[in-house]
């Protein structure tokens, strides 16, 4: 394997500004080692609605079942938020492309530089070394994707509408297995997060995250926590977690909560596994900042490029098994912001650059 193959779907917003440096970042750091891109864009969200008339074109679903890796910028924006709900870029793209590829891990690590405590908004004290944690989010099933899912208009005039949430032991089983994989590789400890008080999906989803770590992994401590003790831990005291499991919903929220326990979105990167593998064997993936559009600075260029370049640098770790070169990039990320050289959402006092400016000094590290 000399030439990686992958599809970029820069996306709305931000994305396409991120996108540009983080595939010349790759670029610099691939050819070093003797390797190529071979990617090809596509279309995706509002900027595919605009191009040719819907938010995910079969054509873009092409491109990315022919490559071993998805890099995706980031969809929606105000210009497409008069569509109907079931159109806009958001619930029309991202949803779909994570069903039809069945990515049902979604790994977002939550890593705080002792440097950069200070852009958190938790007081220095509680987070003296920065923080060091992962969020598992279960991202196929649960109340995203459940079914009936649906608008009613009743006899008496008045409306409803109802989402289901529905968990197969399988799913719960697949999901509980990454996040074993993921705490064998770092504390050993899995926090599975749930409403097991209240919802019937979570009680079967705490019986079967028990009885799966009792028999296959008793070396990992479990424990688990309803999710609102979770939200409220989580800006407490957010290094008592190693490894968060949970499902799809409270996944999504707990991740945003830390994210910005993290300091910046800017900084998130994910990864989005499924059981499929790639022509070369590896795991196939979608990778994502955790971040959105960010409309207000869409077009101005001093967005953070890190999250997508970090996302980048796991799909050279997971689909492209070339762990080194990922640790390279991440090592240089981290100089970089260590050095003081940041954009805007994470400068805190010191001056900031803008997105080329910090791609430059990623760049003059590698
Ligand atoms: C995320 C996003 C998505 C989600 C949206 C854009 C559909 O918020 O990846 O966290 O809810 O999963
Ligand atoms: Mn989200």
């Amino acid at each position: 394997m000399k030439s990686l193959k992958f599809a970029v779907l820069p996306g709305d917003g931000i994305g396409p500004e991120v996108m540009e440096v983080t595939l010349e970042i790759l670029g610099k750091v691939l050819s070093d080692e003797g390797y190529s891109i071979d990617a090809t864009h596509a279309p995706v969200g509002g900027a595919a609605i605009d191009q040719a008339g819907e938010a995910l074109p079969e054509s873009t679903v092409k491109i990315c079942e022919d490559s071993d890796a998805i890099l995706f910028g980031s969809v929606g924006g105000p210009k497409w938020e008069s569509l109907p709900p079931a159109q806009q870029p958001e619930r029309a793209s991202l949803l779909p492309l994570r069903k039809h590829f069945q990515l049902f891990a979604n790994i977002r690590p939550g890593l705080l530089y002792p440097e950069l405590v200070a852009a958190s908004p938790l007081k220095t004290e509680r987070i003296p070394d920065g923080i060091d944690m992962v969020c598992i989010r279960e991202l196929t099933g649960g109340i995203y994707f459940g079914q009936p899912k649906e608008r009613r208009d009743l006899d008496d005039g008045d409306v409803e509408a109802l989402d289901t949430m529905v968990y197969k032991k399988s799913e719960i089983e697949r999901i509980a297995e990454v996040a074993a994989q993921t705490a064998l590789a770092r504390g050993k400890r899995v926090c599975s997060v749930d409403k097991a008080n209240v919802l019937t999906t979570s009680v079967l989803w705490r019986e079967v995250v028990t009885a799966f770590f009792a028999e296959k992994y008793p070396e990992i401590e479990l424990s688990h926590m309803y999710v609102d003790n979770a939200a409220m831990q989580l800006a407490r005291d957010p290094n008592q977690f190693d490894v968060l499991l949970t499902e799809n919903m409270f996944g999504d929220i707990l991740s945003d909560e830390m994210g910005i326990v993290c300091g910046s979105l800017g900084m998130l990167c994910s990864a989005s596994l499924g059981l499929g593998t790639n022509s070369l064997g590896n795991p196939f993936g979608l990778y994502e900042p955790a971040g959105g559009t960010a409309p207000d600075i869409a077009g101005l260029g001093v967005a953070n490029p890190c999250a997508q370049i970090l996302s980048g640098a796991m799909m050279l770790r997971f689909s492209f098994g070339l762990n080194d070169i990922a640790n390279r990039i991440e090592q240089a990320i981290k100089e970089t912001v260590q050095a003081g050289t940041r954009t805007g959402d994470i400068a805190f006092g010191l001056e900031s650059v803008n997105t080329r400016t910090m791609a430059d000094a990623i760049l003059s590290r590698l």
